[in-house]
Formats: structure tokens, sequence, C-alpha cells
């Protein structure tokens, strides 16, 4: 969800009225996401490399985060949505934490939309996190395939993504989910994230539905027939 300090700048607003705005933004893609028929979103919130930001700007998102469950958990819980959580939540208030694990208890049970929450999400953390708990559990070497580390990581249980968009032009990974997108499909767009609208949102979509995914391998010739 990139572009939002851009979105401001360009508004002579202060950066966080661009985060706010990217709310905003989100809960009319979570929409979108409910009536396309899509079921499963990972939003980049906030990585592990946001902690080097200006402690106000830290800080407010730490806000937005308590403010958005505050506001929008019941709606979501209705709407059929299924929150979880992908990162690291120790390093949060206490009472951010256990408003973030209550939400996830509430909405546990809902088959809809999983909303993926990447919050203090790094890939590599992630990955160390992983290989961490593989080695303490034992595992011999061995057992160590793609699926085991699959399992291991925060996502586990959530298919890799099929697509990734990212907003406001640029050209990078940024940490983000770098085992899960090994064969991701990527649409970056100009737009900045605050203006990234249900339209927007169609198009990423149709484009994606026209894209060939090989895999590394061949498309399948069509089968000719004698007709
Ligand atoms: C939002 O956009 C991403 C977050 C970390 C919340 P940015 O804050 O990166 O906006 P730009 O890139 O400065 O425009
Ligand atoms: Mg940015």
């Amino acid at each position: 969800m990139d572009g939002n300090g851009r979105w401001a700048i360009q508004r002579g607003l202060p950066r966080l009225a661009g985060h706010r705005a990217g709310t905003e933004n989100l809960r009319r893609i979570i929409t979108a996401c409910v009536e396309f028929g899509v079921r499963y979103l990972t939003i980049y919130a906030f990585s592990t490399e946001n902690w080097g930001r200006p402690r106000e700007e830290v800080q407010g998102l730490m806000r937005i985060l308590e403010d958005v469950i505050d506001r929008e958990l019941a709606e979501l819980h209705r709407e059929g949505v299924q929150l979880r959580h992908i990162g690291r939540l120790e390093r949060l208030d206490p009472k951010v934490q256990e408003k973030v694990l209550q939400a996830i208890e509430l909405t546990k049970d809902n088959q809809r939309l999983v909303l993926n929450v990447a919050f203090n999400y790094g890939g590599r953390d992630e990955i160390i996190c992983a290989i961490q708990r593989i080695i303490r559990d034992g595992i011999p070497a061995d057992r160590v395939d793609t699926g085991l580390v699959s399992r291991y990581l925060f996502t586990a249980g959530v298919p890799d993504p099929d697509l990734i968009i990212r907003t406001s032009g640029e050209l990078r990974v940024s940490n983000f989910l770098i085992w899960q997108t090994a064969y991701s499909e990527w649409y970056i767009t100009q737009t900045f994230w605050p203006d990234f609208d249900k339209e927007e949102f169609k198009k990423a979509l149709d484009t994606y539905a026209r894209r060939d995914r090989r895999y590394g391998g061949l498309t399948q010739p069509v089968e000719e027939t004698d007709a």
C-alpha cells in the first residue's frame, strides 16, 4: 500500500493524513474483494524496516492500527472477514497486541475473506523465525523441504499469493513475502495507494486473468485435432 506519504505531500497535508486516507481506501478494497470473490488478501501495513521512520510517524501508524480495529472490527466480522496477522506482535504496545489477538479470536471461523495483516512484518525476519523453530523442533535436515518450510512461516495455511499489487510505481520487493512470491504475478501501478480504487483493482484482476503462468515450465501447446 505504497504512496500514502506522497499523496499527502501533493495536497499540502501531513504524511499521517495520507496514511489515514490509505486506511479508508483499504476499507473500499476489502469490500471489493468480498464482491469479486477474492478469498485471501494480504496487506503490507508496517514493515520491520518502518521502525526507522521518525517517531511521530511510527506512533501515528500504531494509532491507526488501533483505531481501525476499534472502528471496523464489528463490520468486518459481519461481512465474514477472518483476520490474521503476520509478523511479530512483541514490539507493539501490549494494549494493541491484546486488540489484535481479540480480533483474530473473534473472526477465526469466518470464511468469506481471509484478511492477512502484515504488521511489523519482514520476509527475512519470517524466514529466520522459521529456521529457528525448525531447529528447535529438532527436525532432521533431510526432512526440510518446500512444504515444511511453508508450514513454519507466519503464513502457514494460507496459499501463496497469485497476484502482488504495488502502488505508487516503485519497482522493488521491499522484504514482502519473499518466500511465498516465488511465482506470484506482479502488477505495478503509478497510482498512489489512497487513490487505488475499485476500478483500478478490477483492472489489476483483469490483467492477471490474462497472464500465462508457466512456473518455469512451458505453456501447454493447443491440442491439434482432426477437425
Ligand atoms: C505507505 O506509504 C506505506 C507504509 C509504510 C504505511 P509510504 O508512507 O511509504 O508513502 P510514500 O512512499 O512516502 O509516498
Ligand atoms: Mg513508500
